[in-house]
């Protein structure tokens, strides 16, 4: 998890929450979760009876991962691995799912990964994405997103402002976080040719994109 998750997302829940409701997995589909952490939707959706894989980057992310889903008794196939390096049978998916993994690749590579994802999917399918999404202050909107991220971290006082001092550098430069706008999101599931586009904002910062893969 990156700082900004920790000490400035109110709502995380929510946007995961709102994830699992867009996919609205029914028992025996398959669903890939691409950046799943420790399972935060991959657990929710095998618990709804869903077929699940889950990829990240971070081994450590999926031992906590396949940890948590013994104890629960689930089955989730895992698998350590960059989301850019996942390789999938052509048409073969119900649900590709993410929730806050996108911003951490650059933009090219989120454009080739939702390219490799409406591929994954059947005819049918569904790509849901939740993240931060919000630009680096060109629009109104992205700078009350901005200024309210800024005032949540200044009321916790020393801690606080240090993480200003390292988000803005990160997010300025783009060194691990990566967010876009939401309308570009939605333009990047129309290029790749996903239909039924439309993008819900979920708290200030978030939003979840849904795109349907057209029938064949
Ligand atoms: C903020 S966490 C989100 C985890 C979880 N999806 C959730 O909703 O809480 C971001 C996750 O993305 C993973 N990640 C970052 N870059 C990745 C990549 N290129 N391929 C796969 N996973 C990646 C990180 O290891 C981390 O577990």
């Amino acid at each position: 998890m990156q700082a900004w998750e920790h000490h400035a997302s109110v709502g995380l829940e929510r946007v995961i929450d709102a994830v699992v409701d867009v996919a609205a997995p029914t028992p025996g589909v398959s669903v890939i979760d691409l950046g799943c952490g420790s399972g935060q939707l991959s657990l929710p959706m095998a618990r709804k009876g869903a077929k699940v894989m889950a990829v990240d980057i971070s081994p450590k992310m999926i031992d906590s991962l396949d940890r948590r889903a013994a104890e629960l008794g689930l089955e989730i196939e895992t698998a350590a691995l960059p989301v850019q390096e996942l390789e999938i049978e052509p048409s073969s998916v119900d649900l590709v799912v993410s929730n806050y993994a996108m911003h951490h690749l650059y933009d090219d590579e989120k454009r080739a990964v939702v390219v490799a994802a409406t591929s994954w999917l059947k005819p049918g399918g569904r790509l849901v994405f939740g993240d931060m999404m919000f630009g680096r202050g060109a629009t109104q909107a992205d700078r009350e997103i901005i200024a309210s991220k800024v005032r949540v971290m200044l009321r916790r006082g020393p801690a606080g402002w240090w993480r200003i001092a390292k988000n803005a550098g990160r997010f300025w430069f783009r060194i691990r976080e990566r967010p876009l706008p939401m309308d570009t999101w939605l333009q990047i599931l129309r290029t790749a040719g996903l239909e039924d586009v439309r993008g819900i904002r979920v708290v200030s910062e978030a939003a979840v994109v849904v795109g349907t893969k057209p029938a064949a």
